[in-house]
């Protein structure tokens, strides 16, 4: 079975209940899921992975640095290309509208296209990924579902 890893770091648990809806809703298409706190995930261990899903809260517009020290640590797969054409995506939590979501969103995609991971998008909600402002409400949950549903879709086309 296919398995994914869904990473997070979350200080008041809004990106936590978002990892464990993506994760609910990745299980529900029949792929395993492993969900770890960014602290608890070991860099190294991701090409293990047939899928790798990034969560963060907005931190003055971009990632938060647990976050961004995680992708850096990552390095040690780059030489290699490891994670070359593995499924990627992210989700954001940010405190307020235009407050740097996409942003978050974005410098967290840049980490994952550079080892040359291929991206799911969203033609519907958030186009970058999943993205609540505060604590995710219904809207939220909805994407979450919708979004871990594509996701788990590419995760199996591109595992078999
Ligand atoms: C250090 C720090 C910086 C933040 N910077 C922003 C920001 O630039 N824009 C924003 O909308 N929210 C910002 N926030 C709010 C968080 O993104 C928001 O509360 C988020 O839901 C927290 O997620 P969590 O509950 O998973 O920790 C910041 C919060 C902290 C603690």
């Amino acid at each position: 079975m296919a398995k994914v890893l869904v990473v997070y770091f979350s200080h008041g648990g809004n990106t936590r209940k978002m990892a464990e809806g993506l994760k609910k809703a990745v299980e529900a298409q029949g792929v395993e899921v492993e969900i770890k706190k960014v602290a608890e995930a070991d860099p190294g261990s991701l090409a293990a992975y047939d899928g790798l899903l990034l969560g963060s809260p907005c931190y003055f517009g971009v990632m938060a640095a647990d976050m961004k020290r995680f992708i850096d640590e990552s390095i040690k797969l780059f030489g290699k290309g490891e994670l070359v054409g593995k499924p990627a995506g992210v989700f954001a939590s940010t405190g307020g509208i235009g407050g740097g979501g996409e942003l978050t969103m974005i410098s967290m995609l840049a980490g994952l296209m550079i080892h040359g991971m291929v991206v799911q998008g969203s033609r519907k909600g958030g186009h970058f990924g999943p993205l609540a402002i505060g604590e995710p409400d219904e809207r939220v949950f909805a994407e979450l579902e919708n979004y871990g549903a594509q996701f788990a879709g590419l995760v199996k086309k591109l595992a078999s």
